[in-house]
């Protein structure tokens, strides 16, 4: 997502089905983790195949940070625990 004056602008990740970066994002979380399952969530990746790099490093990219926000959360909880 880019902002730009103010204004969210939805980045493009696949031109032949029209999946934004967002919606790749959703289908990540609701649990796609290879291409070919993006692909059978949102028709990303099934065209000309351009996008199948953007893809997989989206993909990669949000489920680092999931595990991240994780590994936060467990730490957050941990210190919580030991602050009580
Ligand atoms: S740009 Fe995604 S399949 Fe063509």
């Amino acid at each position: 997502m880019i902002l730009k004056f103010g204004i969210q602008i939805a980045m493009i990740v696949c031109v032949c089905a029209n999946v934004s970066e967002r919606k790749l994002r959703a289908v990540v979380a609701e649990g796609a983790t290879t291409l070919r399952e993006v692909r059978q969530q949102c028709g990303a990746g099934a065209g000309c195949g351009a996008c199948h790099d953007a893809i997989r490093h989206c993909v990669r990219q949000c489920r680092a940070e999931a595990q991240i926000a994780s590994v936060e959360l467990a730490a957050a909880a941990t210190q919580s625990l030991a602050t009580a």
